[in-house]
This record gives C-alpha cells, structure tokens and sequence, in this order.
C-alpha cells in the first residue's frame, strides 16, 4: 500500500483549514508537517503552536518531520501537541540522545522515525532500525520545497528497503522532496512506501488528481 502525504509547506498557510480538507477530500492519506529551525536547515518554517492546531481542525494523520537541531528536547511537545508520527534526523543529536528522544516518543505512543540527509549512508540507521516505525529518505537537502529530485539517492533508498525488509519488516520507508508524477514511479519501484509531496499536490489548482497521478504513475 502507497500512502501519500502532502507537505504543507506549499500549502498557503493564511488558507491552510481550506488547503488540508482539499488535499483530505483529494484523497492524501497522511498530511506532511515540516518543522525547520533556521539552524539545522537554512529556514525557518513553522513549529508547535501550528501542530497544535491543525490537530483541532482536521482528523488527518499527523507526520510530524523535525528539521531541527537536538530534537530530543522538543519530540515530547510535538507528541502532546497532536503529532501522529514523530521523525527527526540522525544528524541532529548524539546518538544517546537520539534512542532517548525514539523512547520517549513511543512512550507518548505515538509513531517514531528517523531521517538521513542525501550524503547520510543507510548504515547509520543499522542501530536504531529494530525500534522505528519509519525512515525517511531524503531526495532533496533539506529547507526548501520545490528543489529538485536527487536520482543519486535511488541506490540508498533501495539498500535500506532491503534492511527494512531483513530487520524490521513493518517499518515504513518513506522519501520526501521532488516527488512527482515522474519521479514517484522510481521510488516506488526501489522501495519507498510512504511519499511525501508538496508543490506537485498543493501548486495544483486539482489536488484530487495530483494525489492519483502520483499514486497511481
Ligand atoms: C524539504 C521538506 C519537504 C518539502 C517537499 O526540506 O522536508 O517536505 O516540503 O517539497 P517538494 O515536494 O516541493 O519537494
Ligand atoms: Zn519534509
């Protein structure tokens, strides 16, 4: 099963109750919330007091995706702020801190992953798999929508399919930047289960039919 998850950093956020039950109505299964702190990536985006919202204004599965630095001391807050899954990047923490931050996330009993940046290698991951829900690939640098696919990543989103598949089976592998109706194919075909998109859904005036040319493509 693809499940597809719009990003709403495209979305126009003085419109966003609009947008989120458009791309609902459309047929997006999750719904994509980038977090950026302007230290881990170069932008600054949105954080808690909009997670905190949207969980009041739309019964949609939350992905929370934390570009920030140390996240372990927020994961907790964005659980308690309505988060359904929580990931964050192995880059950003100690390793100490990182199984801190995957524990206390279950903890709160919602869903964990861990992210890698396009020059971070799948065995980095190889300590932490047995305890996430998901990994996500990164097919773009992190902080901007709109970039383009990175094809270079297609190799290390296949490797770690196939880790997922040895260790932790149930884990999901999700890709987030560049996704469209051209590159979701390639993805899926190495692997990928759980697709992140942002203008290829939300720069459609028909959100309906981009979320099926992606899933379907
Ligand atoms: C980039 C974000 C992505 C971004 C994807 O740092 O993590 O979620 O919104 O946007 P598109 O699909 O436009 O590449
Ligand atoms: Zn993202």
């Amino acid at each position: 099963m693809i499940r597809i998850s719009p990003s709403i950093l495209a979305a126009d956020f003085a419109n966003l109750k609009p947008d989120v039950d458009d791309v609902r109505a459309g047929g997006a299964d999750w719904l994509h919330v980038d977090v950026m702190d302007g230290l881990f990536v170069p932008n600054i985006s949105i954080g808690i007091p909009v997670v905190k919202s949207l969980r009041k204004a739309t019964d949609m599965f939350l992905d929370v995706h934390l570009m920030i630095d140390r996240p372990h001391r927020y994961v907790g807050e964005f659980c308690d702020a309505g988060a359904d899954m929580v990931v964050f990047h192995v880059e950003a923490d100690q390793p100490q801190d990182l199984f801190a931050a995957i524990e206390e996330v279950k903890a709160k009993g919602k869903m964990v992953g861990l992210s890698v940046k396009p020059k971070t290698p799948a065995e980095v991951l190889v300590p932490y798999l047995p305890l996430l829900d998901m990994v996500l690939v990164m097919t773009v640098e992190p902080g901007f929508g709109g970039q383009r696919f990175m094809h270079d990543q297609l190799p290390k989103i296949k490797t770690i399919a196939g880790m997922i598949a040895a260790v932790k089976p149930e884990c999901l592998l999700e890709v987030d930047g560049g996704i469209d109706p051209t590159t979701s194919p390639l993805v899926k075909e190495a692997g990928a289960n759980v697709l992140v998109t942002g203008s290829a859904v939300f720069g459609k005036e028909d959100r309906a039919a981009a979320i099926d040319a992606i899933r379907k493509a």
